[in-house]
């Protein structure tokens, strides 16, 4: 089969690279790929961004299967493009994509399948906003209703904040139109968790938990990234926790799929919060998780091709999900400044020493040197029997990597 994966990533290195390990695969093209794709057993970049060009690639080279990575493009309607044109691609269409394209949306949906989230009025101008955030309870949470690449939430704790707030979002208009509109939530207290599931719109199955590490510094302290890390299992998410979730969560989301007739073939990540009063929904994301994916896929023993194509089969309720018995810890090395002003181009060394997976994000091959070429550099994945042993061997591996300025949290996975 050939396939085209779409995206540039860590989490497409990683889902490239467990493609590759499929016997029912024989060539890869990644869009546009990194320097870690590049090298990838079967992989080809292909200096293609826009979708339909990437339509114009799938049917010109008999593309047996696309599999879309960001968000972008989904919310874009690529999948909708390509099934027009009978083209197999495993990703939601535009309509589901929208639970993440905007936040209202989703609260929207949530609400109306029963599904346990966070208080929340929607407002559509600043007047409004403010008005009603004078009278509220702080904490309180503000959300830009539209994609701002992880950007778009506040946590504000006073009045003067959550004012600054929605001026710069919807009067300074900070997000290019995606804080025209606003979600102002109740702020929840509790531990986070990452919970990635496959659908073909009829079954859904989850993956093994995981928990992201958001904050830049070690203990939750400093801006918000992309993630900085991620272990899997997460210790969190209990029996009790995952039952609360397949049941209150998980079961519904597949209902309303169904009811709105959604079309929803592909991945669902749920951002949960496990608090006092249970679990609760923070959001819905259309797509794989980054770096979740470097840490989950990983412990799949299944043939991730072959899962993919039961859910285009829709087929998923005859499959079952096989698991490492193992713990993974991924650790991701940042550009020094990120998730502010970095310096790009220099050069990456040690990567073909360790012994465990690395994983690339923003790094290019020129001639033969991995260069940096983003914040997140690249990551490493390791496995062990306990969390423990996961954690001590990323790190002892990730010492063998080396750029200038590269930073990497030393708590991930310190519970
Ligand atoms: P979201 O994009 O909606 O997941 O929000 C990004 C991050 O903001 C989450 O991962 C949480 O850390 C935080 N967050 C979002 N909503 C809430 C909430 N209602 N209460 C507390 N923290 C929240
Ligand atoms: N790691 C969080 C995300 O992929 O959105």
């Amino acid at each position: 089969m050939k396939v085209l994966v779409i995206g540039s990533g860590g989490r497409e290195h990683a889902i490239v690279w467990k493609l590759a390990q499929s016997p029912l695969v024989h060539q890869i093209y990644c869009a546009p790929g990194n320097g870690g794709t590049a090298l990838e057993n079967k992989c080809k970049n292909l200096n293609i961004y826009k979708n339909e060009e990437l339509l114009q690639f799938a049917k010109e080279n008999d593309i047996n299967i696309t599999v879309v990575g960001p968000e972008v493009p989904l919310v874009e309607g690529i999948v909708d493009m390509f099934k027009e044109a009978s083209l197999k691609i495993f990703g939601p269409s535009k309509k589901g994509a929208d639970l993440e394209g905007s936040k209202a949306c989703a609260k929207n949906f949530m609400k109306k399948y029963g599904i346990k989230t966070a208080a929340y009025e929607v407002f559509e101008n600043p007047v409004d906003s403010i008005e009603y955030l004078k009278n509220c309870s702080y904490p309180t949470v503000i959300k830009a209703d539209g994609l701002a690449a992880g950007k778009g939430v506040a946590i504000c704790q006073n009045f003067e904040e959550a004012k600054a707030c929605i001026e710069s979002f919807m009067v300074e208009d900070v997000f290019k139109g995606a804080g025209n509109r606003v979600v102002i939530e109740e702020f929840l207290e509790g531990v986070e968790a990452s919970i990635l599931a496959i659908t073909d719109g009829e079954t859904m199955i989850p993956f093994l938990s995981a928990k992201d590490h958001k904050t830049i510094y070690e203990d939750n302290k400093g801006p918000n990234t992309g993630g900085m890390g991620v272990i899997s299992p997460n210790p969190y998410c209990t029996n009790e926790v995952l039952e609360s979730f397949i049941e209150d969560i998980m079961n519904p989301t597949l209902k309303g799929f169904s009811e709105e007739n959604m079309d929803y073939t592909g991945i669902v990540f749920f951002g949960i919060m496990i608090t006092k009063k249970g679990v609760y929904l923070l959001e819905y994301n259309v797509r794989m998780g980054d770096p979740e994916t470097q840490a989950v896929l990983p412990l799949m023993e299944s043939d991730f091709m072959e899962l993919i194509m039961c859910a285009l089969n829709k087929n998923l309720n005859n499959y079952s999900i096989t698991w490492k018995d193992k713990h993974s810890c991924c650790v991701v090395a940042a550009s020094g400044g990120y998730p502010s002003k970095y310096d790009t181009g220099l050069s990456i060394s040690g990567v073909d020493s360790t012994e465990d997976k690395v994983f690339v994000a923003g790094a290019n091959l020129e001639g033969e040197s991995l260069l940096t070429s983003g914040g997140r550099v690249l990551a490493v994945t390791a496995l062990g029997d306990t969390l423990d042993e996961a954690r001590s061997n990323a790190y002892n591996e990730i010492k063998k990597v080396n750029f200038e300025g590269m930073y990497y949290r030393k708590d991930i996975g310190k519970i």
